[in-house]
């Protein structure tokens, strides 16, 4: 019986995104304003007929699907190539939320390229040789357990560094791992996620897999919020504002900050991924108020983008809740292990942040000599833009002569281009060839 009814369901849904696909060729033909020929037209609707035919008599399991059927590609008929049901009749299970999200979609990251990789703010230098040897005693050690869930050996280390106790802290696997459990924890379908325009692309997404509305709060001009911000809402559960900001590098001071989250009625995430290359942070707001909560990332300062790890730093009884939402064992042994060693080693820390910092200032002058307008960044990133040459291609033009850098184009903002910043060397074979390019 219920074999039955589950082949009549799936009959029905291929008829219905059949008819779907059909319409969709139909449409398109007549949006396009395009009349193809008198046998062109008489070719598509046998194509439609035939589909439906189809519909019909498909032996079970199987279904067509439609290609080719594009109204500039009507010289080639339609075909037909055979799938498992299961392609198409499963996307009826999926929640509406998922299926009408775009998803996010990362920088590029191409593997084993000799490009100049200055697009998504990885830190140009490798890690702490402390770092390969941590996780090479914890190879040698075994990883036939399952490592300590709460990853308490990095929470009591960072706590001492951080001055908070270790139960303030939950880790992850990295910053974003972080940022879902937070959304996951907070939001629900309908409820509503505040966060400003230009910023980290991430949020949307989040927000768009709880279902949940987003309230885009655009920045002024000068980079600052105004007080839509912080207005309140009555479905609004969770504010993320990246302090550093990216693509902008700027930095809200700790007093806007706590200015924010008082008058929010909802907790704020304060994203500071890229806050070691900054001035100020929010770490000391914790304790003082209930709302703010912070992620931080080993991916940018300690650069371990590809050993995966961050964290949040919250009141406990929050970080309890949290603690609920995440998977049980989202760190792995060797990450806990080398991300313990990396905090540990101050040394190589302050070294390294100190030489992107100086880069950082020449990258900047070096740009701004060339025309760009540059927004002053505390990040390890510069946001820039030429008046005189429009940004997507010079990105192009970049990435054919080997270096890959981020172009980014915001609604109701200028587009642009985000360069990380390198070695020194990396920073003068970019300037060498973008010189050439204007
Ligand atoms: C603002 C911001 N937050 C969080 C992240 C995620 O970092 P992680 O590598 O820790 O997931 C990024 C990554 O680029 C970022 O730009």
């Amino acid at each position: 019986m219920l074999a039955v009814s589950q082949y009549e369901r799936n009959k029905k849904n291929r008829t219905r995104i059949n008819a779907d696909a059909s319409r969709r060729a139909a449409e398109t033909a007549e949006f396009s304003g395009f009349s193809p020929p008198r046998s062109q037209r008489l070719c598509v609707r046998l194509t439609i007929f035939a589909t439906i035919r189809f519909c019909f008599t498909a032996p079970s399991g199987y279904e067509p699907l439609l290609i080719r059927a594009h109204p500039l590609n009507l010289h080639s008929s339609a075909s037909y190539s055979f799938f498992p049901t299961t392609t198409n009749t499963l996307m009826t299970y999926f929640r509406n939320s998922i299926t009408a999200m775009t998803g996010y979609i990362p920088g590029e990251q191409p593997q084993g390229s000799k490009l100049i990789k200055l697009n998504t703010n990885e830190n140009p230098y490798t890690c702490s040789p402390k770092v390969r040897a941590a996780i090479g005693h914890a190879i040698q050690a075994g990883l036939q357990k399952y490592p300590d869930p709460s990853a308490t050996a990095f929470r009591q280390r960072a706590g001492e560094l951080l001055g908070v106790d270790a139960d303030w802290i939950l880790c992850g696997n990295g910053s974003d791992d972080i940022l879902t459990i937070v959304t996951r924890a907070l939001v629900d379908v309908g409820d509503v996620v505040r966060y400003p325009n230009p910023s980290y692309v991430l949020y949307k997404t989040l927000a768009e897999i709880q279902g949940a509305k987003c309230d885009v709060v655009e920045f002024e001009p000068d980079w600052s919020l105004g007080t839509a911000f912080s207005v309140s809402h009555d479905r609004l559960k969770l504010a993320y504002l990246a302090n550093p900001n990216s693509p902008s590098g700027t930095v809200l001071s700790p007093e806007e900050i706590t200015k924010i989250a008082d008058a929010l009625p909802c907790p704020l995430l304060v994203d500071e991924a890229y806050v070691d290359f900054a001035e100020t942070n929010c770490v000391s707001l914790v304790a003082q108020n209930e709302k703010i909560m912070i992620t931080r990332t080993l991916s940018k300062s300690y650069a371990l983008a590809g050993l995966r790890f961050g964290f949040l730093i919250a009141q406990p009884q929050l970080i309890d809740q949290f603690a609920k939402v995440k998977d049980s064992y989202n760190c792995d042994t060797l990450a806990i292990a080398g991300a313990t060693a990396a905090i540990d080693d101050q040394q190589w820390f302050e070294q390294t942040r100190s030489d992107i910092l100086a880069t950082r200032t020449r990258l900047t002058e070096a740009l701004t000599k060339l025309g760009f307008a540059c927004t002053p960044s505390q990040a390890n990133f510069v946001w820039c833009r030429h008046p005189d040459h429009a940004s997507e291609p010079l990105y192009q033009q970049l990435k054919t002569n080997g270096v890959l850098v981020r172009y980014m184009n915001y609604p109701n903002w200028d587009d642009g281009l985000r360069v990380t910043v390198g070695t020194d060397e990396q920073v003068d074979a970019f300037l060498t060839i973008l010189s050439d390019l204007i």
